[in-house]
């Protein structure tokens, strides 16, 4: 009895995972034609700590901007948590900030982060804002896109001829696995304190993070990674036997290759252009995803969304970068193009994050640079937050 009902409840958490793809508009952005026409969209805005504040206020403007521009009705409403909400005397994720992403249509994300709470326990840090959120909401894809923008292609530390045409979407599983599963905490027995967290992953899980790989590999190269460690770890097995399931399946018409996650760093140095869609699980994505920006010359470059059954998150991949906050000098484009990701994801306007996308690359075109992409070239120009975005602004 006791496990038929428990395969009732991952047949209707599979199912709702089957569907969800095209729910939340991740594959079909369009707006369906008997829809009613959109009422205003809500963004809660979350500027978060460190940099956030000043790379948010860029992107708000960016956002309000291209609205006007398009017609398109939007409002905000902004919310602390984390560290900045901590300092104005609140939990790290106060009850009315709970309240207004609730009552959005999309959540604007800042980096969360402060280094007073380095030596702080996972579960005292006012970062676990961001995974409450992430958990909350259900947010199980994490897509985040490696493109170089072609003005950049000298940024990057990989010489031109290896980075030069490559394109990578990251899905990263985001609710599972080592970051949430239990036991997890601190312990103590006869050898002394130790510390336990848990790599677990249900087949279901699996199956619905593969089958947003596999859609979104349908409308690029048809090709998935999957990177897992099916050499050592009993659930990276599962992983692997799951995805290939699901492609034999459903997706026979996609490429499925199978690699080991450290391979899969090394290839992405390696060869980064081998590669259409990689699909991974949280740990795993959160590693692969930094080396993939680097291949686009700078962490401040690349946003992400995070999809799944609730309110739609979108944050850039980069920290809050606390050495250089409140300076003026952090690079806003993530932030902006993230902005940029909402449109598509969460707005279903494709055109609107298309305009931003090619705002930003006209910015780099006219040869500004933030610090962290200036390689000090010829025609480049150092800037600081402020004149990139509104080099963003003028250019949209
Ligand atoms: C990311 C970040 C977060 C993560 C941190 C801040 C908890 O590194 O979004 O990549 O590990 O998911
Ligand atoms: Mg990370």
């Amino acid at each position: 009895m006791a496990v038929q009902r428990v395969r009732d409840k991952v047949a209707s958490i599979t199912e709702v995972a089957a569907g969800s793809p095209e729910d939340f508009g991740v594959f079909s952005p369009a707006p369906k034609r008997n829809e009613p026409a959109m009422q205003t969209f809500k963004v809660a805005v979350i500027a978060g700590d460190g940099i956030g504040p000043e790379i948010t206020a860029c992107a708000v403007q960016v956002m309000e901007a291209v609205a006007r521009k398009h017609d398109f009705a939007i409002s905000h409403g902004s919310g602390l948590a984390a560290a900045a909400a901590v300092d104005a005397g609140k939990d790290p994720l106060p009850a009315e900030t709970v309240k207004l992403c609730d009552e959005s249509n999309a959540i604007l994300c800042g980096p969360f982060g402060d280094p007073r709470w380095d030596n702080a326990p996972p579960a005292e840090r006012p970062e676990r804002a961001k995974l409450i959120l992430r958990k909350k909401y259900d947010l199980y894809a994490n897509l985040r896109p490696v493109k170089p923008v072609p003005a950049l292609l000298d940024a990057s530390p990989l010489r031109r001829e290896l980075v030069e045409g490559a394109d990578i979407l990251i899905v990263r599983e985001l609710v599972g696995g080592l970051y949430f599963a239990e036991p997890r905490g601190y312990f103590e027995d006869a050898k002394g304190k130790y510390g336990v967290n848990t790599m677990k992953y249900h087949a279901w899980e699996v199956d619905r993070i593969g089958k947003v790989a596999f859609e979104a590999a349908r409308l690029r190269g048809k090709k998935v990674h999957s990177a897992d460690k099916a050499n050592a770890l009993e659930v990276m097995q599962l992983w692997r036997t799951t995805m290939q399931a699901l492609r034999d399946k459903d997706y026979a018409d996609c490429e499925l290759k199978h690699v080991f996650v450290d391979n899969c760093c090394m290839q992405l140095v390696a060869e980064p252009r081998q590669f259409d869609v990689i699909v991974a699980g949280n740990m795993f994505g959160d590693i692969l995803s930094d080396i993939g920006a680097q291949i686009t010359g700078s962490l401040g470059m690349l946003p992400s969304a995070s999809l799944g059954t609730g309110v739609p998150l979108f944050e850039p991949v980069h920290g809050s970068a606390p050495d250089i906050a409140g300076k003026g000098k952090a690079n806003p484009l993530a932030m902006i193009l993230t902005a940029g990701m909402m449109f598509t994801y969460a707005a279903k306007r494709p055109d609107i994050g298309a305009a931003i996308d090619r705002a930003v690359e006209k910015a780099l075109q006219s040869g500004l640079r933030t610090a962290d992409i200036a390689r000090g070239k010829p025609g480049e120009k150092l800037v600081g937050t402020r004149e990139m975005g509104e080099a963003v602004l003028a250019a949209l």
